[in-house]
């Protein structure tokens, strides 16, 4: 089971299949099989189901261990994110180029010293160049209009930021802002799989516009959710 997509704010399935529980040193994960075309691909709901998990209490570790020891190679994720750019508003879609770490008391890393040797890991592609790439081309072919390349902005939360937060992050060269890619994607990177986030803008920033709902939050990616994942399935397929 080499392929694997995990859902973030919204996203809580991608079609039927059955559930597998993985125990790992981090704790034990409840993964989806998902049986397509005769493939399996997995499913992982960020949040968990009915999105009970808040962003800084989410076991990453646990998550990506999990992905990694059931043999995934693979990984499309998608991000439900609020915009700073003039560029991108809600209802655009984007893809994660880089990232600006916000983020402030979460376990960032599997390399916890001890016996093992000090690693750091490269992050000049953060973002698998790969996997941006044949969403690129996949979305085209499935008529998905992508924005652009965006700067992630990754906050502690649970809160929202405050229009000072938001005009610093602008003004350091973040797109949007969300509360869940680091560490997702240093973890999958440490653990050597290909990983990439497809952003969906599900509102303006504190400040930009108007005020932020949950309930707009989730209208928005009801539109979008199944033609990304269905492109992340074509994908996966080829
Ligand atoms: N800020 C942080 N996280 C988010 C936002 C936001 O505006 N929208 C969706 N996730």
């Amino acid at each position: 089971m080499e392929k694997a997509i995990i859902g973030g704010t919204g996203v809580y399935d991608a079609g039927d299949g059955y559930s597998k529980k993985v125990k790992t040193k981090y704790g034990e994960v409840e993964l989806d099989i998902l049986n397509i075309d005769g493939e399996e691909i997995i499913f992982l709901p960020r949040h968990g189901k009915g999105h009970s998990v808040p962003p800084h209490l989410i076991n990453y570790r646990a998550n990506m261990m999990a992905l990694r020891e059931i043999g995934v190679k693979y990984i499309y994720s998608t991000a439900a994110v609020g915009s700073c750019n003039d560029k991108y508003e809600p209802g655009d879609v984007v893809v994660i180029k880089d990232f600006l770490d916000f983020t402030k008391s979460r376990p960032v890393t599997f390399f916890e010293g001890g016996d093992e040797s000090v690693k750091h890991v490269d992050m000049s592609d953060p973002y698998c160049r790969n996997l941006r790439e044949k969403f690129y081309a996949t979305a085209k072919e499935q008529g998905l209009s992508i924005k652009g390349d965006a700067v992630y902005v990754c906050t502690e939360g649970p809160r929202f930021e405050t229009a000072q937060e938001i005009n610093m992050f602008k003004k350091m060269g973040g797109d949007v802002v969300g509360m869940t890619s680091v560490p997702e994607v240093v973890l999958a990177k440490e653990l050597g799989m290909c990983y990439a986030t497809v952003g969906i803008i599900s509102n303006w920033c504190t400040g930009v516009k108007e005020e932020i709902t949950l309930h707009d939050i989730q209208g928005t990616i009801e539109k979008n959710k199944e033609k990304i994942t269905d492109i992340f399935i074509k994908i996966f397929q080829q």
